[in-house]
């Protein structure tokens, strides 16, 4: 392709506002050009507003419209799609059909109908695409992988994370006006966000499928939010555990919760292979290895097993996703992109899985039924 990729993008909330950040360095840097800005509300697309997030913004040459169809009439090459995932509306099948190269946020969908009708759409279409998960250019997770990969046979993956139920980020999706939340904060909705597991786990899933392969089956069981303790529209359980089974074998097991009047929260990501572990913190990856001749004479001292794989936070994943992916595009080079949609759709099920497994008192569920077998018809359908 010759010239700066013709970009667009829809839904300038907290996400696609992160994304035109990245977007705008890109442009500076030659490798795009923004041609389109859509959002559902005038109110988001003000240039004003948009500054208080991308400094040094400029719309000139961009058009800022509430309309999808007139986005397309500036005939982007690509298009990023960042609205929660129970507003899509044929966008991204239209978009596609359309020629355009796709970023699909997570969750792609929270209706596997409709995430399956968006990937033959693409796949038909033959365009470049991914979706967003960019933890895959994390440099503490590129390193895990690259450890693994030198032939050490993974067995679990840990993950826990304890957050605040009010901890969640204030969205800019006017949902007060759309039967949700009057603060706004749609993440803490079951209707809006698919609950946690499947708003947030999704980004862990995936990476355990970056480093271990596919998931075949899930088993959760979440304790829920009663009525009476729903305030401001926030319904998602108070609890989450969810253990995924991964073709090869492994396992991995996720431990969430969002309580309320907490205002703290723990975390802790370990990753075990047949004689190692990796523990993943803010501070970088520690590796817990024994290397010298085995079996020792007598426990090696602390020092002896314990390596830095990986120092510090990983650096920008969100502008790297967006500049390998405009990258793909110029050079035609599909084999940069980490997450196709159809790659996705493995994570995206697996935690639609753990829901569904919750509400069938804990049944494990195969994923390969879940998408295709009739006895699953209904959950995978989009509410009328
Ligand atoms: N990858 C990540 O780390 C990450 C982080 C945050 C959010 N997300 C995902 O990004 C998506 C958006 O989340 P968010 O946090 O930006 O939410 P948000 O509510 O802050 O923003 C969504 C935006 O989409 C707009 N919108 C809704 N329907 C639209 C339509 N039909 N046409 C045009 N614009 C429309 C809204 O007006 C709003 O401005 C979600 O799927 C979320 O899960 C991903």
């Amino acid at each position: 392709m010759k010239g700066p990729v013709r970009v667009s993008l829809m839904g300038l909330g907290q996400r696609g506002l992160q994304h035109l950040k990245s977007l705008w360095t890109l442009q500076q840097q030659g490798a795009v050009r923004l041609v389109a800005l859509a959002d559902a509300f005038e109110a988001n697309l003000e240039t004003g507003k948009i500054r208080d997030y991308v400094e040094g913004f400029e719309s000139d040459g961009v058009l800022h419209t509430t309309d999808f169809e007139a986005l397309l009439e500036q005939e982007p090459d690509a298009l990023y799609v960042c609205i929660p995932p129970n507003v899509h509306s044929g966008e991204v099948v239209r978009a596609a059909e359309a020629g355009l190269h796709l970023f699909v946020e997570k969750p792609m969908s929270l209706y596997l109908d409709e995430a399956l009708e968006m990937e033959a759409a693409i796949s038909g279409a033959g365009v470049l695409n991914t979706a967003g998960f960019q933890q895959r250019f994390d440099g503490r997770h590129e390193a895990i992988h690259r450890h693994l990969r030198e032939g050490r046979r993974p067995l679990m993956a840990c993950y826990t994370y304890h957050g605040p139920l009010e901890g969640h980020n204030v969205k800019h999706h006017q949902t007060e006006l759309h039967g949700g939340p009057a603060n706004r904060v749609w993440t803490a909705n079951r209707a809006w966000s698919g609950m946690t597991v499947v708003e947030g786990g999704i980004h862990l899933l995936d990476l355990w499928r970056y480093w271990f392969g596919d998931v075949e089956w899930v088993q959760a069981h979440y304790q829920h939010r009663p009525e009476a303790d729903v305030h401001d529209g926030a319904d998602n359980p108070y609890t989450y555990s969810a253990l995924f089974g991964f073709v090869g074998g492994a396992t991995g097991t996720m431990t969430l919760s969002r309580l309320r009047k907490v205002y703290a929260d723990h975390g802790d990501h370990q990753v075990l292979w047949t004689e190692g572990r990796a523990e993943i913190g803010w501070e970088g990856v520690t590796t817990y290895e024994y290397h010298g001749p085995y079996p020792p004479s007598q426990p090696p001292p602390q020092d002896n097993v314990t390596t830095t794989l990986y120092e510090g936070r990983g650096g920008d994943d969100t502008f790297a996703i967006s500049k390998v992916f405009a990258q793909a595009i110029a050079e035609g080079r599909p084999e940069l992109i980490r997450s196709p949609f159809s790659d996705a759709m493995n994570s995206l099920a697996a935690v639609i899985g753990a829901n569904v497994s919750d509400d069938l008192g804990g049944e494990r569920v195969y994923l390969e039924q879940l998408l295709r077998a009739e006895s699953f018809a209904a959950y995978r359908r989009k509410p009328s």
